[in-house]
C-alpha cells in the first residue's frame, strides 16, 4: 500500500513541494512521488525571482513542466507563492514607483500568472509571511509601497483570475495560540464579513524534535477557522533533527511521533484538508543537514513514512 491510496479513503490530499531540479534526474524520486503522493506543492518555480524576472517577461517553463509532470500522475498542484518580500528581483526593488503603478505590477503579476495556470492549479498561496510573530505587519516592500490593504487586494486579484481556485493565506508560527495566529483569526474574520474571497490558511509547520508543537492549541485554532468556514492545509511540515540528535534511534522515534501527532490532528479536524511535506526525501531538503523528512538520503522509509502509514490505515 502506499500513503496515497490510503490517504484516498479519508479523503485527505497527502503531498509534497517539488523543487525544480532532482525531479527531473532521479528515477527513484519520480517512482516514489507518484506512488505516495496525491498533491504538489511548486517549491521555487513560481517564486517572483525565476517566474517575472524582467518587468516585461514571465517565465513559465519551469513552472509548467512541473504542473504538467503533476497533472500527467493525476496529482494535484498548489500554487506558492504570488506575493512574498524575500527574492525579489530589483526591477521591483530599485523601481521607484508610486502607490498606483506598485498596484498595477502586483496586480498584472497575479493575474498573469494566476490565469496561465486557471484549472490547473488548485489552491494558490496567494500571500506568504505578512506577519511579525507579535502579530504586526512585516513591513515588507509592498507593505511599504502599497499599504496593508496590499494583502486584501491580493486575494481580489488572484480571484478575479481564477474564481474556482482557494485562495490561502500562508504562514509559520501560527498554528498554535499567539499574537500571530490571532491576527490572522481577525484578519480573515474581517476579510469574511467585507466579501474579501479567502478560502484558507496555510500552517507551514517547519518544526523540530525538540519544538513539540501544542496539539491541543493547533486543534482550538483549526476549530476556530472552521467556525469561519476557513479550511486549513498544513503546507510545508518537516522535523529537523540536528547531528548529536540523530546520532540516537530515539530521534528518530520522536520525529515520527511528532509527524504523526500532526497527521492525526489534520485528520481529526473538519476543515484540514491537506498535509503537505516540504520535501520527502533528505536527499533534498532545504534543510538538508537536518535529516527532516521522511525518507533518508538514500529513499529509504524512515520510521515517520512508517508512522503516517500506520495511522492512515487506522479506520
Ligand atoms: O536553482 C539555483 C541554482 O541554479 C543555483 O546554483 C543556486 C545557488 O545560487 O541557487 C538555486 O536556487 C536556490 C533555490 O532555493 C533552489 O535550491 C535559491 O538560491 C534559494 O534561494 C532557494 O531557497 C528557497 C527559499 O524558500 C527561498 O525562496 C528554498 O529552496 C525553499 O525551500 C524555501 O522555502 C520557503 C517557502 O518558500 C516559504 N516558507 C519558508 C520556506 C523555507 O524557507
Amino acid at each position: 500500500t502506499s500513503l496515497r491510496e490510503l490517504a484516498k479513503k479519508k479523503n485527505l490530499l497527502i503531498g509534497t513541494s517539488l523543487r525544480h531540479w532532482p525531479f527531473t534526474r532521479e528515477h527513484k524520486y519520480r517512482e516514489i512521488l507518484y506512488r505516495e503522493f496525491n498533491t504538489i506543492t511548486i517549491e521555487n518555480a513560481m517564486k517572483i525571482e525565476n517566474i517575472h524576472p524582467q518587468p516585461d517577461h514571465y517565465n513559465f517553463s519551469e513552472s509548467d513542466l512541473l504542473v504538467d509532470f503533476a497533472s500527467d500522475h493525476q496529482m494535484k498542484v498548489r500554487g506558492h507563492t504570488l506575493v512574498w518580500d524575500k527574492g525579489l528581483p530589483t526591477w521591483i526593488t530599485e523601481g521607484k514607483y508610486s502607490k498606483e503603478e506598485t498596484k498595477r505590477i502586483l496586480k498584472e503579476h497575479i493575474q498573469m500568472i494566476v490565469s496561465h495556470y486557471k484549472g490547473k492549479v488548485f489552491a494558490w498561496d496567494v500571500v506568504n509571511e505578512a506577519f511579525h510573530d507579535d502579530g504586526t505587519y512585516r513591513d515588507n516592500f509592498w507593505f511599504r509601497s502599497i499599504g496593508p490593504e496590499y494583502i486584501e487586494l491580493a486575494f481580489r486579484w488572484a480571484h478575479e483570475a481564477d474564481p474556482d481556485a482557494l485562495l490561502f493565506y500562508n504562514d509559520y508560527n501560527n498554528e498554535g495560540s499567539n499574537a500571530k495566529s490571532d491576527t490572522i483569526y481577525q484578519m480573515i474574520s474581517d476579510f469574511k464579513k467585507r466579501g474579501v474571497p479567502i478560502h484558507g490558511v496555510g500552517f507551514q509547520l517547519h518544526t523540530a524534535i525538540d519544538q513539540k508543537p501544542d496539539l491541543k492549541a493547533i486543534s482550538k485554532n483549526m476549530k476556530r477557522l472552521a467556525d469561519l468556514n476557513i479550511q486549513v492545509h498544513i503546507t510545508e511540515l518537516d522535523v529537523k533533527v540536528n547531528k548529536k540528535q540523530a546520532a540516537t534511534k530515539e530521534a528518530w522515534d520522536q520525529q515520527a511521533e511528532i509527524y504523526g501527532d500532526l497527521l492525526k490532528t489534520c485528520l481529526s479536524a473538519s476543515n484540514c484538508k491537506a498535509f503537505i511535506m516540504w520535501g520527502f526525501t533528505d536527499r533534498h531538503s532545504w534543510l538538508e543537514e537536518y535529516s527532516p523528512l521522511i525518507f533518508d538520503k538514500n529513499y529509504n522509509p524512515k520510521p515517520a513514512y512508517q508512522k503516517l502509514i500506520d495511522i492512515l490505515s487506522q479506520s
